[in-house]
């Protein structure tokens, strides 16, 4: 099986989860792309998505998926979505596509959290990936500075803006030994919007993606 194969069947096995009647949650990414294909096969029985980008809002948009401002949503009972980075303890490093600030908000909101991924994003220890940080333009060197201190290396994502109008820090070498703690640190600097990790809100459900098949993890 390619990589490919294993993440879109990890996304179809998702689709077991999305109840009839609700708002999903959806991420962005690859591996939640073939996620968006799938969901397009129930659209007439779900009520519509929240989306966590313009892009996976536009893909859709384009397959009849009805698209809700989260503003005026008061639940939504999955939220499905991939991860750069996972663990056993479901902490993630998120934000490869530069969708960090948007996937965190709706996992916020979301009663369920599941993570589609192939097996090669599990991995024992969080950092290998650097960590992504979306940063005010303005705080950009400011930020760099403290994210030094803090042990890391970061390094100006160039030419990417995100769909808040910021930039992205990757954030390379850190030790994420305590994925709670440094995920509060960072985001108590001011200028930060938000970063990568996702231990506070973790994932629920892991849908992994295996030569075997889908696995689920809870
Ligand atoms: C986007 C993300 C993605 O979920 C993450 O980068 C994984 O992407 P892919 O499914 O393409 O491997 O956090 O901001």
């Amino acid at each position: 099986m390619t990589q490919d194969e294993m993440k879109k069947s990890a996304a179809v096995k998702a689709l077991e989860f999305v109840k009839d009647d609700t708002i999903v949650g959806v991420g962005t990414g690859s591996t939640v792309n073939y996620f968006i294909d799938a969901l397009a096969t129930k659209k007439d029985r779900i009520s519509g998505a929240v989306s966590s980008s313009e892009e996976s809002t536009k893909r859709l948009m384009a397959l009849g998926i009805e698209v809700f401002d989260l503003n005026n949503i008061d639940a939504i009972d999955v939220y499905v979505d991939g991860a750069d980075e996972i663990t056993e303890h479901m902490h993630m490093i998120k934000g490869g596509g530069a969708a960090l600030t948007r996937e965190k908000i709706v996992a916020a909101v979301a009663k369920t959290f599941i993570c589609i991924a192939d097996e090669s994003k599990q991995v024992p220890m969080l950092g290998k990936f650097p960590l992504p940080v979306e940063v005010i333009p303005m705080a950009r060197s400011y930020i760099a500075r403290e994210l030094v201190k803090l042990g890391g290396d970061p390094v100006y994502r160039q030419g990417v803006v995100t769909d808040n109008g910021n930039v992205i820090l990757d954030v390379h070498n850190l030790d994420i030994i305590n994925p709670k703690q440094l995920e509060s640190d960072i985001n108590a600097l001011v200028g930060v919007v938000t970063n990568g990790l996702f231990a506070h809100r973790c994932a629920d459900i892991l849908i992994l993606g295996t030569a075997l098949g889908p696995k689920i993890i809870k």
